[in-house]
């Protein structure tokens, strides 16, 4: 198939889009690296494309997806399995010989053919998760390998893991490396996932429009637009000749394909990985914003927006509290920083909002469920109720 939307695959290639900041910060330090972010929002894609740039560029690289593994043996054995036949038996050669601890035999093969390795570990986060934290020893026999200057580590990790053990300064993550966020896409991003590969296939009359009505209708979540672009190149493929604004519109002004086609992304980007309290803030504002008739791409959430609302549910937060809540907002791809400003952000999955629209949703009574559930769950963002 050569179409250059897959939604359920990671991207790497010419299918990857945008992140151009992201990949030279990786290729070019010297450091080791955590990526955090929210669910879907293109971690293993980045890490893939990363790996692809690094080995085209004759470095060596390997790349090992960790997500399934249990515990740190798990995870020494897969590293195991994707580095040569040659290193891996000599390795282990070396640890029977030797006695050692075999991570280091793996990481002293690896690192001994001269030049700097680079070794990527997605979903790291997982593992560490199942982990209780005083069994952990490979990040520091990674860590000790990485100051010797042979080798970088770049791992992915999700985002709740990573608030947990940032708040928790003795966790494996502490010295590590440093941190890398992913943030939903930038509107120039957009334009290159969109529209510049759309042109290749079809006919855009004006591409500025495109743009602007996937901006403000879909948004800036890389695996929502994926979601969006793949239903979209088949609806164009079937009409080949028609103008591809006029076909997103139609798609876009529908209920019944619309609520369908993004099911699953609102499921698993919002509905599931998202707490109450967070669910019922983007949708409270997005809610206003709509009925306020501004595009709500124009919608602002800022710390006094975020102060008044949470106490008119009846909670008093500091400014710490509200900052945590933006951030978090921030990592799962529903909002931006509006400019410059560290406070202001902007919604940008204006999706999921009109996905409850079409789909029906009373918001006044599913704001009264969230209200009931955030009384569970205030407590864990520092909140006092009045
Ligand atoms: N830079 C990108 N270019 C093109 N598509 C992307 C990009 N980033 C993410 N995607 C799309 O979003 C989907 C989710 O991306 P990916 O699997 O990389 O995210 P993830 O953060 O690793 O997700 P998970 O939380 O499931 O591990 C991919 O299948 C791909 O379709
Ligand atoms: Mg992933």
């Amino acid at each position: 198939m050569f179409s250059p939307y897959l939604r359920n695959r990671p991207a790497s290639g010419w299918r990857f889009f945008g992140r151009k900041r992201e990949l030279e910060v990786l290729e070019e330090s010297d450091e080791s690296f955590f990526v955090v972010g929210g669910r879907r929002m293109g971690k293993t894609s980045l890490l893939k494309e990363l790996e692809r740039r690094i080995s085209a560029n004759g470095m060596h690289v390997v790349f090992v997806d960790v997500e399934a593994c249990q515990d740190e043996d798990e995870v020494v054995r897969k590293i195991l399995q994707n580095i040569s036949e040659k290193d891996a038996a000599s390795a282990m050669r070396r640890q029977l010989a030797l006695s050692e601890p075999f991570i280091s035999s793996v990481l002293r093969k690896v690192t001994s053919r001269g030049g700097r390795v680079v070794l990527i570990l997605d979903e790291l986060g997982n593992v560490i998760a199942r982990q209780p934290k005083d069994q952990w020893k490979l990040l520091g026999t990674l860590r000790e390998y990485s100051h010797g200057g042979k080798l970088r580590v770049v791992v992915s990790c999700f985002q709740e893991l990573f608030q947990k053990q940032a708040i928790d300064r003795s966790g494996p993550l502490v010295n590590f490396g440093s941190v890398l966020r992913l943030h939903a896409l930038s509107p120039g991003e957009v334009d290159e996932m969109v529209v510049a590969p759309l042109l290749h296939w079809a006919r855009i009359n004006n591409t500025k429009a495109l743009l602007q009505l996937v901006l403000a209708s879909i948004g800036r979540h890389p695996y929502v637009l994926q979601t969006f672009c793949q239903e979209l190149f088949q609806r164009l493929m079937k009409q080949p000749d028609r103008d591809v604004l006029a076909i997103a519109k139609a798609f876009l002004d529908s209920d019944a394909e619309y609520t369908s086609c993004f099911r699953e992304a609102v499921e698993e980007i919002f509905s599931r990985a998202l707490t109450p309290l967070l669910r019922y803030l983007y949708l409270l504002r997005c809610r206003e914003g709509d009925l306020g008739g501004a595009p709500l791409s124009d919608t602002v959430i800022d710390d006094d927006w975020l102060d008044l609302a949470l106490e008119k549910m009846g909670y008093l937060s500091s400014l710490d509290d509200r900052s945590d809540l933006l951030q978090e907002l921030e990592m799962r791809g529903m909002i931006d920083q509006k400019d410059d400003r560290r406070s202001a952000f902007i919604v940008v999955s204006p999706m999921v909002y009109y996905y409850h629209k079409k789909a029906g949703v009373n918001f006044d009574l599913l704001f009264e469920k969230f209200r009931r559930e955030v009384k569970v769950e205030h407590e864990r963002w520092g909140l006092k109720a009045l």
